[in-house]
């Protein structure tokens, strides 16, 4: 099965609308003449405008790293998924552990924005991942589980064929500690299981899985090469065009 292959630059808290325009114009100069992979940039709210002047003529598609449920209202600080919409984004970061972690949201609030992103045909990016005391008590496959059900749940079929996972474990974000090969594809295999049973084998296996967790050129191939990972969620190494585009060599 020939899935998308995806690479997700996530920039977090960084990156003004000046320094984005810097960093679409490097990676315009950097770009290779094709690619069949399809890269996506997420750049805090306030750089969204900045990015989407550059990023159709690099060929990047835009994701915000996060949005409200509610459509408008009193929500002081927060982004609707009708505003991302008139900002170009065509994908939306959801359930990213650092907003699970740092900001307490919860599953239910999750799938609030879910539902929220579907009704206004954002793609979703959902992220899921076992934090160190999970993972070294044994409880990787049903925290990934209750993650992505939850996520899941009163999804339909042609909608999810829109989504992406991205499998996060919370260890090796920021960390430099990346997975083994052979964890992350331990992980996205049993993913893959669950959407499988959940759904059927075909949206299953036209699901692109992608791993995020101190991604590198120098650490990706291994990773790139397992035979259920389809890109990857990149952080700190998506800041420079340049290690970013090194990243993207690795995958073709
Ligand atoms: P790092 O690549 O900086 O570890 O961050 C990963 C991440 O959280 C991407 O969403």
């Amino acid at each position: 099965m020939n899935r998308r292959k995806i690479l997700v630059a996530n920039w977090k808290m960084y990156k003004t609308g000046a320094e984005t325009l810097l960093f679409f114009e490097e990676l315009k100069s950097l770009l290779p003449q094709k690619t069949s992979v399809e890269m996506v940039v997420a750049p805090p709210f306030t750089s969204l405008e900045a990015a989407s002047k550059l990023s159709k003529s690099c060929g990047v598609k835009l994701s915000a790293q996060n949005m409200h449920w509610e459509e408008k209202g009193a929500f002081t600080g927060e982004i609707s998924a009708s505003m991302l919409k008139a900002l170009f984004c065509e994908y939306v970061i959801l359930g990213h552990s650092e907003r699970r972690h740092i900001f307490h949201e919860t599953d239910q609030e999750i799938h609030s924005k879910i539902k929220a992103a579907l009704q206004h045909d954002l793609k979703i990016i959902l992220c899921v991942g076992e934090n160190l005391e999970e993972r070294e008590s044994n409880q990787t496959s049903s925290v990934l589980e209750k993650q992505l059900l939850s996520g899941l749940s009163g999804v339909s079929k042609a909608q999810l064929s829109q989504w992406v996972i991205a499998y996060e474990p919370v260890w090796a974000i920021g960390t430099g500690k990346v997975a083994e090969p052979a964890q992350a594809e331990e992980a996205h295999r049993f993913i893959r299981r669950k959407i499988w049973d959940t759904y059927d084998m075909d949206v299953a296996a036209a699901l692109p899985i992608l791993y995020g967790g101190s991604v590198k050129a120098e650490n990706f191939k291994a990773i790139s090469s397992q035979p259920n990972v389809d890109g990857a969620l990149v952080g700190g190494a998506s800041l420079q065009a340049k290690s970013f585009i090194e990243i993207l060599k690795q995958m073709t």
